[in-house]
């Protein structure tokens, strides 16, 4: 069994949103058990991925489709082609074809980047944004992270 770590969690891949964080560390988690999983163990794998990216992108189109969010439609695009084929890759699987399901793990971890930087990343800012909008501003002590504290925050000096 391969013990070394292919894709492990990286700080910069942080967007701010808590909740997207959160599972975004669950994602890089899975797809990680798929790159380095044992033959015995790739089907169990595979359906604990299937069953991440069902919740995670049901959860951020939901979110998408909250009244006056922009361009909903290329993002929903590449979460249905990425469920897509990890379904072709279940059959594949199915059919005793194992290397799929390896080029699937690679491609996930490859695609999840530039997905995070440009779709979700403007999907957190804009959940962030729209939550401050419609509360006041209110600074908790344990709940403010540095993307969530507000940008016209000044301090200021006396004198
Ligand atoms: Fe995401
Ligand atoms: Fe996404």
């Amino acid at each position: 069994m391969n013990m070394q770590t292919v894709f492990a969690w990286n700080d910069s891949y942080l967007l701010g949103h808590a909740a997207i964080d959160e599972t975004h560390r669950e994602f890089v988690e899975l797809v990680e058990a798929l790159l380095t999983v044992d033959d015995a163990g790739m089907e169990e794998a595979l359906a604990a991925f299937e069953r991440h990216a069902e919740a995670h992108f049901e959860q951020e189109n939901r979110w998408m489709s909250l009244d006056g969010f922009p361009a909903r439609d290329c993002h929903v695009d590449e979460h249905d082609k990425v469920l897509a084929s990890v379904r072709e890759v279940k059959k594949d699987l199915a059919a005793g074809n194992r290397q799929a399901v390896r080029e699937l793990a690679v491609a996930l971890k490859d695609w999840f980047p530039g997905h995070a930087d440009y779709m979700d990343s403007a999907l957190a800012t804009w959940l962030v944004r729209r939550r401050h909008a419609a509360s006041p501003l209110v600074f908790r002590r344990n709940a403010v992270t540095p993307a969530e504290t507000p940008a016209e925050t000044t301090v200021e000096t006396a004198g």
